[in-house]
């Protein structure tokens, strides 16, 4: 099985990548291939709203001088999607929504290509705005017809200076727990 985490943080190696390395731990233990892809290091332009998606049908956007196709085509391919964002002004990152957006558009005009995935967001803030940035982001996998399993809390961390989530046990052994849940789940589908 493969699982996919995907990093909307701006910043290499930061907060938001610790988190999603502890699920990424959890699921190479479980024997999965694993990837985790860096929106600092791969830029996503926004939807422009085109509608060519739906005309086309090919699960493609009409955009083509970015990141998008290569990380929509692994989206595709995973049987495991997790997603993690730091909060930024109580919001999930731009650059994390900008491929959110397209990768949502092209795949529900091509039948709902992520329907029955399972997976689910992690998001990490210095203070304050986890709550609003963990539900912004769970619409989508909603949305997507994906399946959430829960967690002992939710998907959240506290930190501010790079790896400074390391200290915060209770947040690393919330995901550490939701990624075992997504491998129980994953099983289960696949067996
Ligand atoms: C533009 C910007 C806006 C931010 N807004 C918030 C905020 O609303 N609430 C908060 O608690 N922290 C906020 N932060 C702090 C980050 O969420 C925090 O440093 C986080 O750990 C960064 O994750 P990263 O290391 O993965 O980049 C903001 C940081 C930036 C750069």
């Amino acid at each position: 099985m493969k699982a996919l985490a995907i990093s909307g943080s701006a910043r290499t190696r930061g907060n938001t990548e610790h988190m999603l390395n502890t699920c990424i731990e959890v699921f190479e233990n479980a024997g999965m291939e694993t990837e985790l892809i860096r929106l600092s290091k791969n830029s996503v332009h926004p939807c422009t709203a085109c509608g060519s998606c739906y005309k086309t049908k090919d699960n493609t956007c009409i955009q083509k001088d970015d990141a998008f196709h290569m990380i929509y085509d692994k989206m595709r391919e995973a049987d495991i999607i997790i997603v993690g964002s730091p909060v930024y002004f109580g919001s999930a990152t731009p650059n994390l929504m900008a491929l959110l957006d397209r990768a949502g558009y092209v795949g529900r005009a091509n039948g709902s290509v992520f329907a029955r995935k399972v997976g689910g967001p992690v998001v990490v803030a210095r203070r304050a705005g986890q709550n609003f940035t963990l539900a912004q982001l769970l619409f989508w996998f909603m949305i997507m017809d994906m399946i959430v399993p829960g967690s002992s809390y939710w998907n959240m961390g506290f930190g501010r200076g790079p790896g400074e989530v390391q200290e915060d046990t209770e947040g690393l052994d919330t995901v550490r727990h939701f990624a075992e849940n997504l491998v129980w789940l994953a099983e289960k589908l696949n067996s």
